[in-house]
């Protein structure tokens, strides 16, 4: 029923006379403040800010999205790590009106939910901003009954992704989940009304006082959870027992040879199924993502590792294949809504094994702590392990606190338990502190020097293809107001000799004072003239192209400096390698 929903969403959305979009990558472009995409309309953020879009003023798809400060509630019935989440936008296009309509149109006509089991809630107001008396009227003239209608405050009928940005009122739908039939006062308190569909009416742009403004345009966007959705279709309380799952589920029992009914197992297994899941949509991912100690890199290994850790405790045989038999079904579920899965499947499977055999030689070195540790202990006479050192077996070599457990008790020795969960929450507090500095601050960063900054990328990419090759090509881009840091394929090391030639052509090209120029093409035409393509798969058929003078021509979102002589002095910074056949630079320019 999912592959259903995501073609029944974006059909109904064309027929509404909008363009599909095609996902875009899991990592926000250009964005240092965001690790993955959390939101379908993310990507969006600088057409919501008033950029022309090049396919136009309403949009529509399905978005890779990652939700992961709440990794620990995974292994539960409704959360995912990676789920998908419907879409549609209008860019200063339609407003209320529409957006309601189309949203109970679809849910009532094309899903065929019953009118009465629908309710849906408003924004009540605030010192600046009105209620939203507008949208209650359009549902009541739909048919949702006045006691359907709660007005609530800003912690429920207010969105915006980031601290600053595109934000705006929004108008929740809830479905009743239950065989009960639903009281004809909606109470929002009440857990069997579950919230399906969120369309936010985006007019405002947050200041990082606090403040807010009107942005230029009036905007829709919308956002409805693929796995949540499916889930009340096909009438289960358990995401894990729709279509998207139960095979993976009927496998993992196979595998492990136990039962989805006990519900311990079934944590298990749930980890496993999203684990895998979400460990082939990034590696997948043209961002080309590899296991590493920092950032995205550093998640795709937590996955992997956190897998295994679950895996052994239904107890399957870890070296087994069994995580690529799980992996190459989730492949066949979505390499056909996803070209990319399609694309990269050999990686994926290579980034699997090769991260489980490194992990399985942690594992190893940790057992070999681990008996070095209880050696010293027993020569002291003591027979309990603290908490700190249950907590380093865990952090640094992978240990779950049961193995500890198991693997002490068959020393006759006690593990602190409490004492580790004291360490491993003020871990999580910590990291919790340093993935929400990452989600907060401003989204999109059209500050001057991040424009400077993107447009010193697109000369970084010609030069390091006149130098090094034309098979050079961006791999990854990210910027900050201080640096630029581009990833892009190429073999081997830089030599110095070539990384001076990297940073002349560059500052040359900044002297010659080249105009920057865009213009609206088709892909095609794009393509005939030479152009660059990033990530092909992300292009509508009208792609903006921005050429540096004669040299660089970038199918690019923008926006850019007009002119080089805006810029200032190139500087490579460091080069190094990121993973097999990808390289990365660091620069800056100096005014
Ligand atoms: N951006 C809103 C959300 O994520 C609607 O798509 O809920």
């Amino acid at each position: 029923m999912s592959k259903n929903l995501k073609d029944l969403y974006i059909n109904f959305f064309l027929s509404k006379e909008h363009k599909k979009l095609e996902s875009a990558s899991v990592i926000p472009e250009n964005d240092p403040t965001c690790l993955f995409n959390t939101a379908g309309m993310q990507p969006l953020i600088p057409y919501l800010m008033g950029e022309v879009h090049p396919l136009g003023t309403r949009l529509t798809n399905y978005q890779k999205c990652f939700r992961l400060t709440d990794l620990d509630s995974v292994g539960d019935k409704t959360h995912h790590t990676f789920f998908e989440m419907l879409g549609n936008w209008s860019l200063g296009d339609y407003f209320k009106k529409e957006s309601i309509t189309w949203s109970f149109e679809f849910l009532t006509k094309v899903l065929n939910i019953p009118v009465e089991k629908l309710a849906v809630t408003v924004f009540k107001g605030n010192d600046v901003v009105p209620a939203d008396n507008e949208s209650a009227e359009i549902w009541m003239s739909l048919g949702i009954p006045k006691e359907r209608i709660s007005f609530l405050g800003e912690e429920d009928n207010w969105w915006g992704a980031g601290e600053t940005g595109p934000c705006g009122s929004d108008t929740e739908i809830f479905y009743f989940r239950s065989d009960e039939e639903a009281p004809l006062k909606h109470d929002p308190e009440d857990e069997r009304w579950v919230e399906i569909w969120n369309n936010v009416f985006m007019q405002y742009d947050r200041q990082a006082d606090g403040s807010i403004i009107s942005l230029s345009k009036k905007n829709v966007d919308t956002g409805m959870g693929v796995e949540r959705v499916t889930a009340i279709l096909e009438n289960v309380d358990d995401n894990y027992k729709t279509s998207i799952w139960k095979d993976i589920i009927e496998k993992i029992e196979e595998i492990s040879n136990k039962s989805y009914e006990n519900e311990d197992d079934a944590k298990c297994m749930r980890i496993i199924a999203d684990h895998i899941r979400a460990i082939v949509i990034i590696s997948a991912d043209d961002a080309n993502i590899v296991p590493s100690n920092t950032d995205q890199g550093y998640i795709l290994r937590r996955l992997i590792r956190r897998m295994i850790r679950y895996a052994k405790k239904l107890e399957i045989d870890v070296n087994s294949d069994f995580d690529l038999e799980i992996a190459k079904m989730i492949i066949s579920k979505y390499e056909k809504y996803y070209p990319e899965v399609e694309r990269n499947k050999t990686r994926i499977l290579e980034v699997l094994e090769t991260e489980k055999n490194k992990f399985s030689k942690t594992l190893e070195k940790g057992l070999k702590e681990f008996v070095k540790i209880t050696e010293i202990l027993k020569k002291q006479n003591i027979n309990s392990i603290n908490g700190k050192t249950a907590f380093r077996l865990y952090d640094t070599f992978g240990f779950p606190i049961e193995l500890t457990v198991e693997l002490a008790s068959e020393q006759n020795m006690n593990v602190d338990v409490n004492g580790f969960n004291t360490c491993y929450k003020e871990h999580q507090d910590k990291s919790r502190a340093g993935s929400s500095q990452k989600f907060k601050g401003g989204m999109a960063d059209h500050s001057e020097m991040n424009v400077k900054y993107h447009t010193t990328t697109h000369l970084l990419h010609q030069a390091l293809k006149d130098v090094l090759g034309p098979d050079v090509n961006q791999k990854g881009s990210n910027i900050t107001p201080e640096r630029l840091r581009f990833d892009f394929s190429y073999p081997t090391k830089m030599t110095d000799e070539q990384k001076k030639k990297v940073e002349d052509i560059v500052n040359q090209k900044i002297s010659e004072e080249l105009d920057v120029i865009c213009e609206e093409m088709s892909v095609e035409q794009a393509k005939e003239q030479g152009a660059v393509g990033l990530f092909t798969n992300k292009y509508g058929d009208i792609v903006k192209v921005y050429s540096i003078g004669n040299y660089s021509k970038e199918i690019c979102g923008g926006p850019h400096v007009n002119n080089t002589k805006e810029l200032g002095t190139f500087k490579i910074k460091k080069e190094e390698a990121v993973g097999a056949g990808v390289r990365r630079i660091k620069a800056t320019i100096e005014i």
